[in-house]
This record gives structure tokens, C-alpha cells and sequence, in this order.
């Protein structure tokens, strides 16, 4: 009776494609306005750093459609956020600490009012010395939060006996998330103090009780709620808090709803970004490039608050082995605090700059050594039962990059097109070309072990249809369209028979942020436990009717099947409502196995690791230092995968984004902390014209062989970093254009800007 395929393993396009493509999905601004609403925008800092002695409003107040000035005096709760560290002021009190900080609202009738009155107001600023950069703020032991340091072996007598030795620094840019849809917020006070928050985030949980808390009020009477985001990656995990707490406070004191919509200019200067990184390496290896030893030193800019800078930058360390064994190591990991926006979460979450260390490293023991890096890259790969401990002391179970990388060494032809690549070289004195292979290993699960649960609710309703609701957040990753999936496969109904729901806090409660790339890992589970419960309702209930075991029943092609009779779903469904029997359920989910101990950096704080690699060619122009990217090869593992239209549609967009980071996407602050790079106009995300022509992504066939989900893998941050083989391909360009093996490290600051690539080849100052 099986008429319908499973929709778990199927291309299913994304559950709200068509409605977005068409203009009828609802983003925030979207929605219908409720009458009386007024809109809000912030008033920022002129200046990096000062003594703030006061705000001048009165020439804002006269202006056409304001209605009121917010400012930290008029919040009733708590003026610092709910931020884990405590440690950020709602409205800026005494002190401004980047330029760009907001300092207050100015709320008028329209959001183009409020936005020139908002540029009308003067705040009394006294200016003070800035910390704008990680050699400053490490200079002036400037920090956000102590250092952290993970050792394992002797790493200083391994460097000493090393038969080669290396060191070098590397710069790392950060990068704006460059959501489509912007940072926004709309607050519609309600009855009896309580509160209707409808916010762009991936964390509404948090945002919940960041407004409470900012108001003075409990959780129970602020209820949060998200359709969809235009994109979030990383920028909605904290970020959306700080607007949400605004226009509630705005709309608390008007008494009006109120919409806070940042203007993209505003977003770039407001907002965090991901962490700019410095490093400090000295390395030790032996003929074949094996690591023996390393010294690793890692700086964060984590601007003027912690934020989440601890746990990114603890990934960043449990990353900097990305795949490799590395049985004498050290690693530093500074926090660095400095007079700019505070950065934040973004793709990753800290992994790429910890990857990016020990690829770049690999890939100049390769040049110094005039070997192939990827027969060094595979030298130092964990093995399968020895050599397979992490730094900090996980056993890698899961390994299969020894297999997976000479499979694609193979279909991606990788020796042939060196051999190829040397020989164009060879013949062409400006053009120069690279090739890289690079892999990528990537830990699942958040580290903080605590985030790692999840609820959900399944509702049958009396004529089959199914409605589910979960604490994850779709942001365009497809994260509803695969819980979709495996709720209509628990109960045996067509995908089309099963809608998902908005994120809301009064459905299910205290869910942690969508992130970590758990989404489906977490949220899936939980919805497949809740469909379920409900499934084993109805089993038992037909059971009785036919005088059969629950175990006979199968619910499949939206048909009920026992041994006696073959049943529509919904029949079964109508007929089990007139005996009372419950048609709905919740289901809740923890990830098994983990544990980590936050003081030494070790435990088990990954639930399985997902792997994969790129083979990328590029090349560079060394005249100009304009480059391409012209052929990327990926092999990836999303485990059995839930939907691979949506896998594979992560991958291309994970290394796209990977590679604007490396390449491209530049963030200017000038000598006075100001953001020069605010617009498209000024910071260059890639287009459609940079995705490389030949571009193929094939999944690797193997289950996850941790019990998740549909035996599938997360794909949402994993694939970012396989775009370092761009990166690494153009410093192979560099060096081909400098004569090859090279014995000194290619210095080349990412991201590779023409202008970068022009200093890495000597030619600019
Ligand atoms: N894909 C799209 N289209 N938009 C996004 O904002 N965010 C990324 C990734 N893929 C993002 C995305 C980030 S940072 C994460 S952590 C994951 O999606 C979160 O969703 P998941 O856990 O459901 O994969
Ligand atoms: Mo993703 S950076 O974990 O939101």
C-alpha cells in the first residue's frame, strides 16, 4: 500500500519557496500595522569612546511627528541587558564605547520622521583615547574576558628537537552577515501588562526574556514570536535582543506599538560582525611536514562587550586542529576588548578562524618543504584508531576524511590538474594559477551542553491535517520544511498534509537559539518524538478495534494498516476523536553523550563531528591582483541526508559566503573607530557573476553513525569553511608568481583583496 515515498531523503523545495519568491510570505515589516503605531530610530555615537555629560533633544522634540525621546533613564527594569555577561548597557548611561552605540530612540509617526530627528539630536560628549586594535588592546591588556589557554604534550621540547621549523602571523578580517532582511522589531503592548513581540530572530526565547527583564516584568507576559527571517546567520542570535528591548521600551513609554526597523547604514554601524582574528604561530615538523609541535597564538577583536566572544572564541580553540592530530600544542586564545561594535555569532561561530590557522600553517610547511600540500595535509590527518584524541581530549570516532579526501582527490582529478597548473604557469608570466584541496572537520552541538535540548508540539486535527510547532527559527536554511518532512513520515501522511507554525514563545517554551547548526538535530527530533506519541495513540486505538499487537500497525501513503483492515489516516483519526483519544502531544529532545568542562577546555563537548572538502582553482592576475575563482569540487557529508535539494543548497551557500569573507567582503574602520565600509556600495558581498563556473557538490553516501535524526548530519555552518581552499589557492597563486616552493610564509591578509594580494606579492607597500 505504499503510494507515497517516504518525504524524508527527497528534494522537497523549501516550505515557503514559492510564497517568498511570489511576495507573500510575511516578513516582519510585512505584517498589516496595527493602528496607532509609531516607529522609532536610534540615536548613535558620533565618537569611539567618551564621557557622555548629557542629550540635548529639544531641537529633535520640535520636529514634524515626534512624540517622544527614549533614553536610559526611562527604562523601569534593569538599564544593562540580560546579556549572559551582564556587561552591556541597554541605552548608552555615562559612556559611549564605540561609535555607533545607541544612545537612545527618537520615536515620531512615521519611520522617516523618527530617522531625521534622530540625526537631530545632540549628545554632550567629552571624546576619550580608543582601543580600536588587537595589537593595542593585547598592549594594553584590554580584555573582554580572561585569556584561555589548552595544552596538551611538550610542545616546547618538540619544537626545540623538530628537524624543520616555521613561524609566521596571519591576519583575519571579520564580515558583516549582510541579512537580506534587516534588524527589526515591532512591540504592541496588550492588556494587563503584557506584551506581543514580533522579532526577526534566531533566538526568541531570548529576546522574551531580555524584554522582561528590561520592563520589569515576568516571562509569562511577553510573548515572542517569528515566521520567518530574512536570513540570520549568526547576526539575529543576540543582536535581534538589543531591538526588540528597544521598541518595547519605546512603545512602553508612547503607549503605542512600535516598529524599530534598522536602515541598512544603521545595521552595518550598530551591529557586531564576525570576530577579526590575529595569530602568532611557531611550528615544528618533520620531511613528510608532520607537525611535531606547535605554538599557537590567537587574538580576538571582540569589541566594546563580551557578547558571545567566550564560547566563539572556545570554538575557535576546539577548531585550530580543524583535521589534524596534533600531539604537542599550545594554544592561546585572547579576548580582546576594544572601542567598536561588539562582535558576535556568525556562520561558524569562531571554527573558520580557528581552521583557517592550522590550513594556512599546513600550507606553508607544504611551500617550505617544496612538497604537495595535500600529501602533507593527509600526513597529518587523525587516524582511525590511533592518533585520534583532540587537544582537548575527545576521542574523533567518526573519522572518515582518509577515505573521503582520495575520493576527492580522484573525482576532482586533483594530481592531473597540479601537474596541469604547473605547466600554465610555467608558460604564462602574468596570469598565475592555484589549486588547493582542503577539508574540512566540523564539532556538532553547542558547547555550552545545557542549550543542547528542544520541545515541540504535534496537532492532529479531526480531518488529518497536521500542524507543527518548535522552539527552532527558519531563517531560510529550510530548517521547517525537514521537520516537515519527518513529522509526515512518522505518520505515514504526504508532506502536503503537514504545515509548520511561527516560532512562539507561548507554545514552546525556553528554546534555545537556533544555531550551533542544530536545528534539525534538535528541533527534528523533538517534533518526531511529539508525531510519535501521537502515532502510538492511534495504534493502540485501531488495536483495539481489530484485536492486534501496536506493533502491527503500520502508518504509511496516508493509510493505516493492521493485519484485520487498511485504513484512511483520517478516518482513523475522526473515529479516534469520538473516543476521546488525544490527538496532539509535545516531544522533547536532548543530545546524548555530551559533557565538557568549561574551566580546562575538555570533555566531550561535540555529539559528532560532520566532515568534508573543497578543491577549488583560482587565478590571479599579478599585475592587478584581480583573481577568480574558476572550478570548486566539493565532497560533503550530511550524513543520510533529510533533503539534499536543501543540503546542497547550504553547501553552495556556505562556500559562497566562506568565500566573500576570504575575498572580498573588507571592513574599513578608519584611525577613529568609525566604520567607513556601511553599504553595498562600499563592502562587497560575492554576486551571482563570482560564483565559479564549474561548481559541483556531491554528498558523501554514509549515515551519521551517532543515532540523529533520519541518520542525517548538520549542514548549516560546515560547509563555510571549505571556502579556505579558495584562500589557500590564491596564496599558491602567490607563490607560483614569486617561483614556487618558497622557504618564508606567504603573508596574506584575508581577506585576499586585490590590494592584499598585491602587498603578499611585494609589489605594494
Ligand atoms: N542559511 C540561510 N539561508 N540563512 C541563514 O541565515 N544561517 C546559518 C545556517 N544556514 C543561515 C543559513 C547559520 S549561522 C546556522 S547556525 C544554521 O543555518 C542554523 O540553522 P540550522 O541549525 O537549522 O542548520
Ligand atoms: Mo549560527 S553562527 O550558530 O547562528
Amino acid at each position: 500500500m505504499n503510494t507515497t515515498p517516504r518525504a524524508i531523503g527527497q528534494p522537497h523545495p523549501h516550505e515557503s519557496a514559492q510564497a517568498q519568491v511570489a511576495g507573500s510570505a510575511h516578513y516582519i515589516d510585512d505584517l498589516p500595522e496595527v493602528k496607532g503605531t509609531l516607529h522609532a530610530a536610534p540615536i548613535l555615537s558620533p565618537v569611539a569612546h567618551g564621557r557622555l555629560n548629557g542629550v540635548d533633544c529639544a531641537a529633535a522634540l520640535a520636529m514634524p511627528g515626534v512624540r517622544a525621546v527614549v533614553l536610559a533613564r526611562d527604562i523601569p527594569g534593569d538599564p544593562i541587558l540580560a546579556a549572559f555577561a551582564h556587561d552591556e548597557p541597554i541605552f548608552a548611561q555615562d559612556a559611549v564605547h564605540y561609535a555607533g552605540q545607541v544612545i537612545g530612540l527618537v520615536v515620531a509617526e512615521t519611520a522617516l520622521q523618527a530617522r531625521r530627528a534622530a540625526r537631530a539630536v545632540q549628545p554632550d560628549i567629552t571624546p576619550l583615547p580608543a582601543i580600536l586594535t588587537i595589537e593595542q588592546a593585547l598592549a594594553a591588556q584590554s580584555r573582554v574576558l580572561p585569556p584561555v589557554t589548552v595544552r596538551r604534550g611538550a610542545p616546547e621540547a618538540a619544537l626545540a628537537s623538530a628537524p624543520h621549523r616555521l613561524q609566521g602571523t596571519l591576519e583575519v578580517g571579520g564580515q558583516e552577515h549582510f541579512y537580506l532582511e534587516g534588524q527589526i522589531a515591532y512591540a504592541l503592548p496588550l492588556e494587563q501588562g503584557q506584551w506581543h513581540i514580533h522579532a526577526s530572530t534566531q533566538h526568541p526565547g531570548e529576546v522574551q526574556h531580555w524584554v522582561a527583564h528590561a520592563l520589569g516584568i515576568a516571562r509569562h507576559a511577553v510573548r515572542v514570536e517569528c515566521r520567518r527571517m530574512g536570513g540570520g546567520f549568526g547576526g539575529k542570535e543576540t543582536q535581534a535582543g538589543h531591538l526588540a528591548v528597544w521598541a518595547a521600551l519605546a512603545a512602553r513609554q508612547t503607549g503605542c506599538p512600535v516598529k524599530l526597523r534598522l536602515d541598512r547604514d544603521d545595521d552595518f554601524v550598530v551591529t557586531g560582525k564576525r570576530h577579526p582574528f590575529a595569530y602568532r604561530w611557531d611550528v615544528g615538523f618533520d620531511d613528510s611536514g608532520r607537525i611535531l609541535g606547535l605554538k599557537l597564538h590567537m587574538a580576538a577583536n571582540c569589541g566594546f562587550s563580551a557578547d558571545l566572544s567566550g564560547p566563539v572564541c572556545d570554538r575557535a580553540v576546539f577548531h585550530a586542529d580543524n583535521a589534524y592530530y596534533l600531539e604537542n600544542v599550545v594554544i592561546e586564545s585572547h579576548r580582546c576588548r576594544t572601542n567598536l561594535q561588539s562582535h558576535t555569532a556568525f556562520r561558524g561561530f569562531g571554527g573558520p578562524q580557528g581552521v583557517i590557522a592550522i590550513e594556512t600553517i599546513l600550507g606553508d610547511i607544504a611551500r617550505a618543504l617544496g612538497r604537495d600540500a595535500l600529501d602533507v595535509r593527509l600526513a597529518n590527518l587523525y587516524g582511525t584508531t590511533e592518533r585520534n584524541v583532540t587537544h582537548y581530549q575527545m576521542p574523533v570516532e567518526d573519522n572518515i576524511l582518509n577515505d573521503l579526501l582520495p575520493k576527492l582527490e580522484q573525482s576532482a582529478q586533483y594530481r592531473q590538474r597540479q601537474e596541469a597548473v604547473l605547466a600554465w604557469n610555467a608558460r604564462n608570466p602574468v596570469l598565475k594559477r592555484g589549486l588547493a584541496l582542503t577539508p574540512v572537520k566540523f564539532g556538532i552541538s553547542f558547547t555550552a551542553t545545557l542549550f543542547n535540548q528542544a520541545g515541540a508540539l504535534v496537532h492532529v486535527y479531526t480531518d488529518g491535517s497536521v500542524q507543527v510547532n518548535h522552539g527552532g527559527t527558519e531563517m531560510g536554511q529550510g530548517l521547517h520544511t525537514k521537520v516537515a518532512q519527518i513529522v509526515a513520515d512518522e505518520l505515514g501522511v504526504p508532506l502536503a498534509q503537514v504545515r509548520m507554525t511561527a516560532s512562539d514563545t507561548s507554545k514552546v517554551p525556553n528554546a534555545s537559539a537556533t544555531a550551533a547548526s542544530s536545528g534539525t538535530d534538535l528541533n527534528g527530533r523533538a517534533a518526531q518524538y511529539a508525531a510519535r506519541n501521537v502515532r502510538d495513540n492511534l495504534a493502540s486505538f485501531v488495536c483495539g478495534l481489530d484485536g492486534c499487537g501496536a506493533g502491527a500497525i503500520r502508518f504509511e501513503g496516508g493509510m493505516v494498516t493492521s493485519p484485520k483492515a487498511v485504513r484512511r489516516f483520517e478516518d482513523v483519526v475522526a473515529e479516534a476523536y469520538t473516543n476521546r483519544i488525544q490527538l496532539w502531544s509535545d516531544g522533547f529532545y536532548r543530545t546524548p553523550k555530551i559533557h565538557y568542562d568549561k574551566a580546562t577546555l575538555t570533555g566531550r563537548p561535540f555529539y559528532y563531528f560532520a566532515y568534508g572538502a573543497a578543491c577549488t582553482e583560482v587565478v590571479l592576475d599579478q599585475l592587478t591582483g584581480e583573481n577568480r575563482v574558476l572550478a570548486v569540487d566539493i565532497l560533503h557529508d550530511v550524513g543520510h541526508s533529510i533533503n539534499p535539494a536543501i543540503d546542497i543548497g547550504q553547501i553552495e551557500g556556505g562556500f559562497v559566503q566562506g568565500m566573500g569573507w576570504l575575498t572580498t567582503e573588507q571592513l574599513v574602520w578608519d584611525d577613529q573607530g568609525q566604520l567607513a565600509t556601511h553599504a553595498p556600495s562600499t563592502y562587497k558581498i560575492p554576486a551571482t557573476g563570482d560564483v565559479p563556473a564549474h561548481f559541483t557538490v556531491q554528498l558523501w553516501p554514509e549515515a551519521n553513525r551517532e543515532d540523529n535524526v533520519g541518520g542525517s548530519k548538520a549542514v548549516g555552518e560546515p560547509p563555510f569553511m571549505l571556502a579556505i581552499s579558495v584562500y589557500e589557492a590564491l596564496r599558491n597563486a602567490v607563490a607560483a608568481a614569486r617561483g614556487g616552493a618558497i622557504a618564508a610564509p606567504v603573508r596574506l591578509t584575508a581577506p585576499a583583496t586585490a590590494e592584499n594580494l598585491l602587498r603578499a606579492l611585494g609589489t605594494l607597500e
